[in-house]
């Protein structure tokens, strides 16, 4: 049985499988320019974030219809739960869609049909987070969270990603004061590429709660003495860090350096179809790799649910971390 977590930072779109991927472009006459999904998958070489995110934008010409995108979320939702995930809190980036002609109601109402029956099919409870592409302007930001009025009920909070370097924090200061009215919880990457700065940006000027990655908080000793007497959450992402080469390989990967400097961090899976793994995978390599022991993998768990927006149901919380408490390893965990 593997370790139960939340999933904290899992973009959507990111989740689309090289077969499924055909299969939507099948169902909708979309031509893609891959003979076969080995072809495909050969693409997966990336440089850095924007050779990603390239690739990343393009395959998403194959989701169109309400059903493309509950289908998307409900192969997550199964593969997550076959990893021990109980909570996912999971990222959109409707930008990406909108600019295509598929409307805002498409994709919320489509994700939410298999969110809505993600408890039941899959014992795994879940949350919305609306990003905004930070490579678009502030207007466009604005324009979206003004699209996403009649779903607001169905979003938990608003993030920020897409290609760092460049784009700070502070450029979508209007958006995120108008979010927060809307009662919109608040993330941003931060700290992937992009420096240090940003990260202190997100908090000061955004609000963030939690900053996706932070992994450049390295750099700056007060920076992490900060984000550690403030209990600021980290979503790392490790398998992500090492395909998009934000470390050169996984050994060399600073999470035990943040947790031995009382961190709070959480372990992720950014984009699992293309960084090589789920979320479990992404708690057995650094369990493998960086030679976690098992108060280290209960504490990553535990932190899971500590940082996720479950304020609304403290009593799912406790018996989450009830369950982190009471579980035993094996051998195969992850
Ligand atoms: N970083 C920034 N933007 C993204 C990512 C990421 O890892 N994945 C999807 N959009
Ligand atoms: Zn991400």
């Amino acid at each position: 049985m593997p370790l139960p977590k939340a999933e904290l930072h899992l973009h959507i779109e990111g989740t689309l499988e090289p077969e499924l991927a055909f299969e939507l472009a099948a169902r909708n006459g979309v031509t893609l320019p891959y003979a076969d999904t080995d072809a495909l998958r050969e693409a997966y070489r990336f440089e850095d974030l924007q050779s990603f995110l390239d690739l990343y934008y393009e395959l998403m010409a194959v989701l169109r219809t309400e059903q493309d995108f509950a289908d998307l979320a409900d192969a997550y939702l199964a593969r997550a739960a076959a990893q021990g995930v109980r909570h996912a809190e999971i990222f959109f980036d409707p930008q990406a869609h909108l600019a295509r002609g598929v409307a805002m109601g498409t994709v919320v109402e489509g994700l939410w049909r298999a969110l809505g029956s993600s408890e039941a099919r899959h014992g795994v409870s879940t949350r919305l987070i609306m990003c905004f592409l930070r490579d678009e302007s502030a207007e466009s930001a604005l324009a979206t969270l003004q699209a996403a009025r009649p779903y607001l009920d169905r979003i938990t909070g608003v993030g920020l990603d897409s290609a760092e370097v460049g784009h700070p924090p502070v450029k979508f200061r209007e958006v995120y004061e108008a979010a927060a009215a809307l009662g919109l919880r608040r993330v941003a990457h931060a700290g992937e590429e992009g420096p240090p700065e940003y990260i202190t940006e997100a908090l000061d000027v955004l609000g963030v709660e939690r900053v996706d990655h932070g992994l450049r908080c390295m750099e700056d000793p007060a920076l992490v003495e900060r984000l550690v007497r403030e209990r600021v959450p980290l979503t790392l992402c490790p398998l992500s860090n090492v395909r998009l080469r934000a470390v050169d390989t996984l050994a060399d990967h600073p999470l035990p350096a943040m947790l031995d400097a009382g961190l709070l961090c959480t372990v992720n899976s950014d984009d699992p179809a293309y960084f090589g793994g789920y979320a479990g995978d992404n708690f057995a390599a650094v369990r493998e790799t960086l030679h976690l022991g098992e108060d280290r993998l209960r504490e990553l768990a535990r932190n899971s649910f500590l940082a996720s927006f479950l304020e609304d149901d403290e009593e799912r919380r406790a018996r989450y971390l009830a369950e982190v408490d009471a579980y035993e390893f094996g051998d195969a965990v992850s």
